[in-house]
């Protein structure tokens, strides 16, 4: 998986998707903004979220400034997002944010933070803090369904593949950027090893992939018939 990773991080390098919660290459990431990218981001898509994430930040550009503000204005400001939960969840762990005197750096810290899950405390954690840790989502699950051709079905593969996900964040590649490395499988998951279709003739993974040599990619991750 070293060489993977390595392949992973150098296609992400050249076709990262530029979006406004992403800090330039190279660049420190502050956390309130990968914070709150990640929240918005839990169920509502990408598409969605990027013309409404340069509203809320220009509005509230800071954790302080969140934390101060009364809710209705929050409540305004994340109108065309809905999952109002989503909100006071946020509004309460600025204030947390600000009484504590700044973020937690790990994602046990991270999840003690209201609407802060494991997926969300690990996207953190790795982006921001680029600390050793893998968000696994639907996404990141097909890759590695995909990668190691686990036909076990969902949801009874999530064990397997959370640990294949681990295993692929341990390498000495993934370990020296985390934060890429998370954002690296975001991209190929909604990019290239997509639900239907996948463009394997693009992937940067296609001579590692099991499922592709199996000629099994689409038909990977099973799911339990209902
Ligand atoms: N989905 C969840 N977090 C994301 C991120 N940081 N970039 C792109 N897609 C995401």
């Amino acid at each position: 998986m070293e060489a993977a990773a390595r392949d992973l991080l150098a296609w992400y390098d050249r076709h990262r998707r530029v979006l406004p919660w992403r800090a330039a290459p190279g660049a420190s990431a502050d956390p309130y903004v990968v914070w709150l990218s990640e929240i918005m981001l839990q169920q509502t898509t990408v598409a969605a979220v990027a013309p409404r994430f340069a509203a809320f930040l220009d509005r509230f550009p800071d954790v302080a400034t969140l934390a101060e503000a009364p809710w209705e204005e929050v409540a305004k400001a994340w109108a065309g997002l809905g999952y109002y939960a989503r909100a006071r969840n946020l509004h309460e762990a600025a204030k947390a944010v600000v009484a504590r005197g700044g973020f937690p750096k790990d994602e046990a810290g991270l999840r003690s933070l209201p609407g802060v899950g494991p997926y969300t405390a690990a996207a953190v954690a790795a982006i921001a803090f680029g600390r050793p840790a893998v968000p696994v989502d639907g996404n990141v699950e097909r890759v590695m369904a995909r990668l190691h051709a686990v036909r076990e079905t969902l949801p009874a593969a999530k064990r397997a593949l959370a640990a294949a996900a681990r295993a692929f964040g341990a390498t000495r590649a993934a370990q020296a950027r985390p934060g890429d490395f998370a954002q690296a499988l975001f991209d190929l998951g909604a990019t290239i090893c997509t639900p239907r279709r996948p463009a394997c003739a693009l992937c940067p993974l296609t001579h590692t992939c099991r499922a592709r040599a199996e000629g099994l990619a689409e038909a990977l991750p099973a799911k339990s018939a209902k």
